[in-house]
């Protein structure tokens, strides 16, 4: 396969994930009207201290026995010829115990890997690669989408540079701009952008006999696995990858990555377990990014605000390989019977594009809203009003089937209170003075169903303590920590008392951590997997106590008569009945049909725009989303002010930056690739609709992980054009573009 056909793979089998998977099955209905103690309250990390203390094991800091060290030599060119390659002096190098090539023939972006040393230490691995020669014949390249479409431009793959990879309309268009009394055509750009993750990728590899046991960074433990496996040529059987803490992914970390093939080949080679850590310049070339966007969408609407037509085109850069998908919110969120959509990958010399916190979704929301603010100006309407006229209740794509659960007018309804909606700009830009003020709004709608199918297992020991065990992993979410809070919450335990083993393929499967579907795939197979133990537990209690099982409730390290709480036993006593640790498996159930499960939300914000300097600075963000039951209001709330942070950064700051005539980045580090500090944070006012979903599983929840990064950088573009009365198309907004459209202002009026 082609780099780009494996990265439209990882993206497509992403997509179908995150989507939740063939919607079919037995009604599921969640609890209603459940009385819980500690599921939805704000509950500390059960790892907190760990982590924060230094103690938390991440794969860097792991050391195995008479393990070596790997280093990739990766191509300085962005398009080049590899004519030869001499590894004998690298080879000789004391302390190098393999060096092995990695690439023949052409190279297609800066950073591409081309030879591996594994050394007995960092060192001795950098000096090796030093020594490898590498003859070179620089061929032209192209790392501008602008350029690459262009007649004669150098070619990246086989086929053209510009390739259709989506199309869809329904209704008809031209009909419905026939009938529109207004038509606003509008073009919105993004950049492309990095996943800078605080703990860069990092695997360590070990072959005993014919069985292959890897730990790795990643979102995907078993995708990892049966990656090694098929690419390795090994039974899935005999490969195992454990995953310890991490440091974030954002997508970046949802797949096999070849770093970690390398240090396989390289453990069989020498025999030894072999360690890589990619740097921040790797971290930056190699493993992905978010594609850069030129979006155009047309549309017309009746005077009185009613959508007639929508028109999207869009130009994706995902460098080697392919662009985003970013015409689900317009497809999908608000009422409008003539859509028609079409969008094209642009091919550049670049590393591959990957999932980056919801891909596509950030862009083509960054031009959905942002289009819908310039046209409810046109239509001199208030921007919510227009989105709230807009409003459907059931799916808009090829479904048109309704949604499970939709609370999104809610959010529209409580973050309005609580911004003080009313304090905006009537017309955008009305307000005076060098620091401008304004407010703005953008919706969100995102999947994170969940995958039917995961499991999870509750084990129950003969002294009373409890174990869950499934295979998932937590990447930074806190997953460990409402896996404890539900079995508890259920056993009628504490938090504390559940031991969770997590992250190890040899546990029960779970899906990868992408897709915002962690949550609710695991935390319906936990509960499921408690009930069936407390369940089995009180018919135990039942025939001790001599009273039906139904009038028994876990509650308090005991179990109980609800009629007569003075008549218990004592869970370590009840777990005593069992005869022996027994083990109860739960599964996350199939989801109903008929229904379009998503999660929803609306950010306001509210910024402050220096018209001297061109800055911006957001003040305060309101962000309230639907994302079903809330299982830890601490995290939930954490994962909000996560989104926030980097959805501020991509709006301000963030942006890679290559040199055209070198075709190399000159922005792979941190110092001249901005992110957002403490110092640009807003005030963050995180508020959940609960909602509780009566058929997404049986705990009512949906997942969070991507929503709040959704609408972040639309609200903020559209709180400065509120200010300043100017739309700044394209993000990041850096203070000499907002300079330059403020002039531009001056000298047109
Ligand atoms: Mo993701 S892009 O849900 O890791």
């Amino acid at each position: 396969m082609k780099e780009h056909e494996i990265v439209d793979d990882l993206n497509l089998a992403y997509l179908e994930e995150a989507r939740g998977k063939k919607a079919q099955g037995k009604d599921v209905p969640a609890e209603a009207g459940e009385d819980f103690k500690l599921i939805g309250q704000p509950t500390a990390r059960i790892d907190g201290r760990l982590i924060v203390t230094g103690r938390a094991k991440f794969t860097n800091d792991l050391t195995l026995m008479n393990m070596l060290h790997a280093k990739i030599l990766r191509s300085p060119f962005a398009s080049a010829e590899i004519v030869s390659m001499d590894l004998s002096q690298a080879q000789n190098l004391p302390g190098v115990k393999a060096v092995i090539k990695l690439k023949e023939g052409r190279v297609k972006y800066e950073g591409e890997q081309v030879a591996a040393v594994a050394a007995i230490s960092e060192k001795t691995a950098e000096e090796a690669l030093q020594l490898i020669k590498v003859d070179y014949k620089i061929l032209p390249h192209v790392v501008r989408p602008e350029k690459a479409v262009e007649e004669g431009a150098p070619q990246i793959h086989d086929s053209a540079n510009v390739e259709k990879f989506n199309e869809y309309s329904r209704g008809d268009v031209d009909k419905g701009f026939a009938e529109a009394e207004v038509v606003l055509e509008r073009t919105y750009k993004t950049a492309v952008e990095i996943h800078q993750t605080a703990e860069t990728h990092a695997s360590i590899a070990k072959l005993d006999e014919d069985r292959l046991t890897v730990w790795d960074s990643t979102q995907a433990a078993f995708s990892v696995r049966d990656g090694l496996a098929r690419t390795l040529g090994i039974p899935t059987s005999k490969v195992r990858v454990i995953k310890t803490y991490m440091g974030g992914g954002f997508g970046s970390k949802l797949g096999l990555n070849e770093h970690t093939v390398v240090a396989a080949r390289l453990a069989k080679e020498t025999g030894r377990p072999v360690k890589i850590v990619l740097n921040r310049r790797e971290n930056s070339l190699c493993v992905g990014n978010r594609p850069s966007t030129s979006i155009t969408i047309k549309g017309g609407a009746k005077k009185d605000g009613t959508l007639v037509c929508l028109s999207m085109k869009n130009y994706t850069c995902g460098g080697v390989g392919r662009g985003d998908r970013c015409s689900e919110p317009l497809i999908d969120i608000y009422k409008c019977p003539n859509v028609k959509v079409e969008e094209y990958t642009v091919y550049t010399n670049t590393g591959a594009s990957r999932p980056t916190r919801a891909p596509g979704h950030v862009q083509g929301t960054f031009a959905l809203e942002g289009f819908l603010d310039e046209l409810a100006d046109e239509l001199g309407l208030d921007p919510l009003e227009l989105r709230r006229k807009n409003y459907s209740s059931a799916n808009q794509g090829e479904t048109g089937i309704p949604y499970s659960s939709k609370g999104l007018n809610k959010c529209y309804e409580l973050g309005a209170a609580k911004i003080g909606w009313e304090r905006r700009n009537k017309k955008p830009g009305e307000g005076g003075g060098k620091i401008r003020r304004g407010l703005g709004v953008a919706s969100q709608i995102w999947w994170g169903a969940g995958v039917p199918g995961t499991l999870a297992d509750i084990k129950i020991h003969r002294d009373g303590s409890v174990e869950v065990i499934c295979g998932t992993q937590d990447i930074g979410c806190g997953t460990r920590t409402y896996i404890a809070t539900i079995a508890a919450e259920t056993l009628g335990l504490k938090p504390e008392d559940i031991a969770v083993k997590i992250g190890d393929t040899v546990y029960p499967w779970a899906p990868s951590s992408g897709g915002s579907q962690t949550t609710p795939s695991v935390a319906p197979a936990v509960r499921d997997a408690a009930l069936k133990a407390a369940e089995r537990l009180k018919q135990l209690v039942s025939t001790t106590l001599n009273i039906p099982a139904s009038r028994i409730v876990l509650a308090g390290k005991k179990l109980f008569d609800k009629e007569n709480p003075d008549v218990s036993v004592t869970f370590q006593d009840a777990a005593k009945e069992l005869r022996r640790e027994a083990v109860f498996h739960g599964e996350r159930s199939d989801l109903p049909a008929g229904f379009a499960y998503n999660s929803f939300g609306a950010h306001f914000a509210e910024v402050e725009v220096d018209t001297e300097t061109g800055q911006i600075r957001v003040a305060k963000v309101v962000a309230v989303h639907d994302v079903g039951r809330v299982i830890n209001r601490l995290t939930a709330e954490s994962q909000v002010v996560g989104g926030i942070t980097q959805g501020v950064s991509t709006a301000l700051f963030e942006e890679r930056l290559i040199d055209d005539n070198t075709g190399q980045m000159v922005n792979p580090n941190l110092q001249g690739y901005k992110i957002s500090t403490s110092m640009d944070i807003p005030e963050i006012v995180p508020i959940f609709v609960d909602l509780i979903d009566p058929r997404i599983n049986n705990l009512g929840t949906k997942g969070l992980g991507e929503p709040p990064r959704i609408p972040i950088s639309a609200a903020v573009a559209n709180a400065v054009y509120n200010a300043i009365g100017i739309h700044l198309r394209e993000i990041p907004m850096t203070p000499d573009k907002v300079l330059k459209a403020l002039q531009g202002k001056e000298a047109n009026s």
